[in-house]
């Protein structure tokens, strides 16, 4: 529990006005200084905090609805005095906001200034004066001193620094607020402690409501202290809870909150847990029976048990691991992939012979839309097992991965337990999504929260700090994925077997729209094969012209758009077969979003086309240079990183040192700066891999002679000339043919990637594999070598 003192304003003045948007609470009172958790599922209270959160101060009046009932109050079914509360935390999930917000100071609600989307009203502050005297410091004292007593009765063993709390509170009114909000007074109790306009009729109500809980408990522990001494523990506790409805019923509080833990009770004696898990449990259902109802502590404890009751310790899938049908649901699927296939399946052979082998953790890695996911969800199918997916991306806080300790306000599990509580057994595939995007800093270093989660002599014993029990992981297989390599952290790296999917050719695409995509489309639109035709022609301009990407997922979404308009023409009456024409597009998807040919019409000397490799694939990039008269230096721009910053030098320094070779005349290195520049926005680049497109920019700049605008080229160089090899063939190969290049120059020790390559994407490309930058030269810039051999 915590409390945070605040002073409301004193001052003589006229008190101030504010319009605010109106949260009503049901069931309870927010206290000034206090901080209360809140689920906003109203749509009139959701309009009311989205407002409050768009606000500089997020601030908004909270008030009490005098019938809790009431799902849509009005001014008048609001008390009159509320408080104005700060948002501290918000997070908003489907339906409904979370808040934590904090007391401020009281107000008096005025007048309406709207009821629609959300009520906001106009109100006046409410200072209460600071007065001391004799009285009030009696009273004061005898509130403590009560305050004192019932809280050692109502937990005799309990947190012994609670006198120490009470005495750092900074006034009388303010540890009034305090007790008020731990002791789960009924909503009118606590309405009238809010409205007390003094210190003293504020400590007049706690003296009172402390005496007669003080009378509650006494009567409580007499009967506790004869049980003990008279019956088994058993019987002791049967009787115990008869008695204390008695008595509860008797002072007219019969609580349905009880029931609650009865309830709850009962539950865990029917669940199957393991021995420690038990203990922990009794020891908290013991802690729940004797907390006040609304005490903060009641619903996280409460909520805490509901997690240990509802955590798969000991439930698990059945696995059917018969490896031919393994084959047949990969295949059933997904469309080729057959390598990738062929090492699943090799990974599940040894699962099987071993289930007990530390086999190394799968990692596929590509970029979007090539089947990553969904190549797991058919993993978990092929297993007979339950699927699970946790997103790392851009997580950066270890507790999201560990959970915060209870003590936390709205500490919850972390993202691990919470997919086995989806999950529901102990032996999902869990499926770890984007590890190549966990974050580090000062919240921690969740990739070592991940390697413990993965390390099989490790996580058997995972601890949650949430749950601070041992859980077994051992029993879960994990399956990562990553778009890159080069941020997975290196010892995380050393776990994982990389499976690597590189993108789809055109044809492919194609195939896998044919035979995969448009039969889910229409399943899901509820249509069948008879009732829509969509040709090869029509799909092929869906790819060609609709979507530019590595994998199937604008794809996917192009052809489910396409159905469902159709589905609608079905719906209003259309019998006949469809057949979708290549000239339906338009009115289907719209106009074309992509020219036919994407590369640039024409090059000025001094551009060249390079070919780049990113997370989401291979794209084609263009190397813009230009003459800077009379200022010697390099200038590069364009977000380029080191490594292409020093790629750039290379190949300036080539031509420079080769002038007199290549019949450049070096004065112009000696009068003129250069200009580099990468367009194509905000996207980092990087890599040594621009080399080739980089000297050939300059030498095309230098000879004044345009780069063939069809060609496109890859590599490193180094100073002596020589053309290195570089990463990504296949995508790089695969986005040049996707925007229309003709001429990919490669170096020469790359040609054996080229396998990689789908055949009909070989076939309509022209290769040149270059050893050294002259191979490249003639291959870019026809008659640039010619040009400057001849002093050009
Ligand atoms: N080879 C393939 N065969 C059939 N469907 C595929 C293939 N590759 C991708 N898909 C489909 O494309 C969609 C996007 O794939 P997804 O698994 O979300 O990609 P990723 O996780 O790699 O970003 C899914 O519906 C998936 O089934
Ligand atoms: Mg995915």
């Amino acid at each position: 529990m915590s409390s945070q003192s605040h002073t409301p304003d004193t001052g003589t003045h006229t008190p101030a006005t504010w319009t605010l948007p109106v949260l009503p609470l049901k069931n309870t009172v927010l206290l000034p200084g206090m901080f209360l958790p809140l689920s906003v599922g109203r749509p009139g209270s959701r309009a009311a905090v989205e407002a409050a959160l768009a606000s500089e101060d997020k601030v908004l009046v909270v008030v009490a609805q005098r019938d809790a009932s009431d799902d849509q109050p009005a001014l008048a079914d609001l008390y009159a005095i509320g408080i104005r509360a700060v948002i501290k935390k918000m997070a908003r999930s489907e339906n409904v906001i979370e808040l934590l917000v904090q007391g401020v100071d009281r107000v008096m609600l005025q007048t309406l200034a709207q009821t629609e989307p959300y009520l906001k009203v106009q109100v006046q502050g409410l200072p209460v004066a600071q007065e001391t005297s004799p009285d009030i410091e009696a009273l004061h004292r005898a509130v403590i001193d009560q305050a004192h007593r019932v809280l050692q009765l109502a937990q005799p063993e309990g947190e012994a620094n609670i006198p120490q709390m009470l005495a750092q509170v900074s006034g009388p009114l303010q540890l009034v607020y305090l007790l008020g909000s731990m002791l789960g007074l009924d909503v009118t109790r606590e309405q009238a402690l809010l409205e007390a306009g003094s210190v003293q009729d504020g400590l007049r109500l706690m003296n009172d409501y402390l005496a007669h809980e003080a009378q509650v408990l006494e009567l409580r522990n007499q009967i506790t202290d004869k049980a003990r001494t008279e019956i088994g523990k058993e019987q002791r506790d049967y009787l115990l809870r008869q008695q204390m409805r008695a008595i509860q019923d008797e002072l007219g509080e019969t609580s349905p909150e009880k029931a609650d833990v009865e309830a709850l009770r009962q539950r865990f004696a029917e669940a199957k847990l393991p021995e420690e898990v038990r203990k922990e449990a009794d020891r908290e259902l013991r802690r729940l029976e004797r907390l006040p109802s609304a005490a903060p502590d009641y619903q996280v404890t409460r909520t805490y048990l509901e997690l240990v009751l509802e955590l798969p310790w000991q439930s698990a899938t059945e696995d059917h691991l018969d490896l031919s049908n393994a084959r047949a649901v990969l295949d059933e699927d997904h469309f080729d992939l057959t390598e990738i296939k062929d090492r699943i399946l090799e990974h599940l052979a040894v699962l099987k012979l071993n289930s007990k082998a530390k086999a190394p953790i799968l990692c596929l890695v590509g970029p979007p839309g090539v089947g990553k996911t969904s190549l797991g969800q058919s993993i978990a199918r092929a297993m007979g097992r339950k699927f699970e997916r946790v997103s790392l991306g851009g997580l950066h806080d270890e507790a999201e991965l560990r959970g915060h300790r209870r003590t936390y306000i709205g500490a919850m599990p972390g993202r691990v337990l919470q997919a086995l509580r989806r999950a529901g057994v102990n032996n999902p595939v869990l499926m770890l999504d984007e590890v190549d995007k966990l974050g580090r800093d000062y919240r921690g270093d969740p990739a070592a929260a991940l390697l413990e989660i993965l390390d099989p002599a490790q996580n058997n014993t995972f601890r949650d700090n949430y749950l601070d029990l041992p859980f077994d992981l051992s029993k879960v297989f994990f399956i990562t994925t990553a778009n890159v390599l080069d941020t997975v952290p290196p010892p995380l790296l050393d776990r994982l077997e990389i499976l690597r999917l590189a993108g789809y050719s055109e044809e492919e695409k194609l195939q896998i729209a044919r035979r995969y995509l448009l039969a889910r489309q229409l399943e899901q639109a509820g249509l069948t094969a008879e009732q829509i035709a969509v040709p090869d022609e029509a799909i092929r301009i869906v790819i060609g012209r609709y979507t530019r990407e590595a994998g199937v997922r604008q794809l996917e979404k192009a052809l489910g758009r396409l159905i469902r308009k159709i589905a609608v023409r079905f719906a209003q009456g259309t019998t006949e077969p469809v057949t979708v024409r290549p000239d339906d597009l338009l009115e289907l998807l719209g106009p074309q979003r992509l020219p036919p040919d994407r590369i640039r019409a024409e090059l000025p000397p001094g551009v060249a086309t390079g070919l780049a490799w990113t997370e989401s694939g291979g794209d084609v990039l263009y190397v813009e240079a230009t003459l800077l008269p009379s200022l010697r230096k390099l200038r590069l721009t364009g977000q380029l990183g080191d490594v292409m910053r020093e790629s750039a030098q290379a190949a300036q320094s080539y031509l420079w040192s080769h002038a007199e070779m290549l019949g450049i005349d070096p004065r112009r290195f000696r009068r003129d700066g250069v200009h580099i520049h990468v367009p194509a926005g905000a996207v980092p680049k990087d890599g040594p891999s621009a080399g080739v497109a980089m000297l050939t920019a300059l030498a095309s700049l230098y000879t004044s002679i345009p780069a063939r605008r069809d060609a496109a080229m890859t590599g490193e160089i180094t100073l002596a000339g020589l053309v290195l090899p570089i990463g990504g063939v296949k995508e790089k190969v695969l986005a040049a043919r996707r925007a229309g290049i003709r001429r990919v120059i490669l170096p020469k020790d790359n040609e054996k990637d080229l396998r990689d390559v789908p055949e009909e994407v070989r076939r309509e490309l022209e290769f040149v594999f270059a050893e050294r930058v002259e191979e490249v030269l003639e291959a870019a810039v026809p008659g640039a070598l010619h040009a400057m051999a001849a002093g050009h």
